[in-house]
């Protein structure tokens, strides 16, 4: 079987770390995971600022012009002023893949009751899955290991590689 790569984008959304007052620690937390729990390549990674604008730009550039399988952004999901990143991404996707959010926060509940505050979300631009994730690198980590068993499947059915599974009926 041959198995697809799935082509990632890691956007850390944090204004200390765009202005540099910030070593990204979250970022590299997601590269190791995705590299090795998933084979994945990472094709883009940026550091933006909390602006609904600018998150919102970058994530639908890396769907339609770098054709990424899978966007994981970090920060910018609670309750703060400044945190826009659900925003953003509710601006740029076609459809919402609530599942992933759910499960997300269902385990991080067994961790910490914080992960209530947690306004993540993912969903669905074209044949991009966009992933919302804490900003701590703890958080990260806790919350990308429990969605990361059910992303190859995730790719695969956005690609259409898996579409006959779904369809019986469909024309070959
Ligand atoms: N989920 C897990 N698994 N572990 C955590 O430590 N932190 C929570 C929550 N989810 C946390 C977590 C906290 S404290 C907040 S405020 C929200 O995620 C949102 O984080 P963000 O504003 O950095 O995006």
């Amino acid at each position: 079987m041959t198995v697809h790569t799935i082509r990632t984008g890691i956007l850390t959304v944090r204004d200390r770390g765009y202005r540099g007052e910030y070593r990204d620690l979250s970022g590299p937390v997601i590269r190791q995971l995705v590299v090795e729990e998933l084979g994945a390549t990472v094709e883009q990674e940026a550091i933006v600022p909390d602006e609904r604008e600018i998150i919102a730009a970058t994530l639908s550039t890396w769907a339609d012009v770098a054709g990424l399988d899978l966007v994981l952004t970090t920060g910018g999901t609670g309750f703060a002023p400044r945190d826009v990143t659900p925003e953003a991404t509710l601006d740029v996707i076609d459809r919402e893949a609530p599942g992933l959010a759910e499960a997300m926060r269902a385990a991080s509940l067994q961790i910490t009751p914080h992960a209530m505050l947690s306004r993540a979300v993912a969903g669905i631009r074209g044949t991009t899955l966009i992933v919302n994730l804490p900003g701590s690198p703890k958080a990260v980590r806790e919350n990308l290991e429990t969605i990361l068993p059910a992303l190859p499947h995730a790719v695969e059915l956005l690609q259409g590689r898996k579409g006959a599974d779904r369809h019986p009926d469909a024309p070959a």
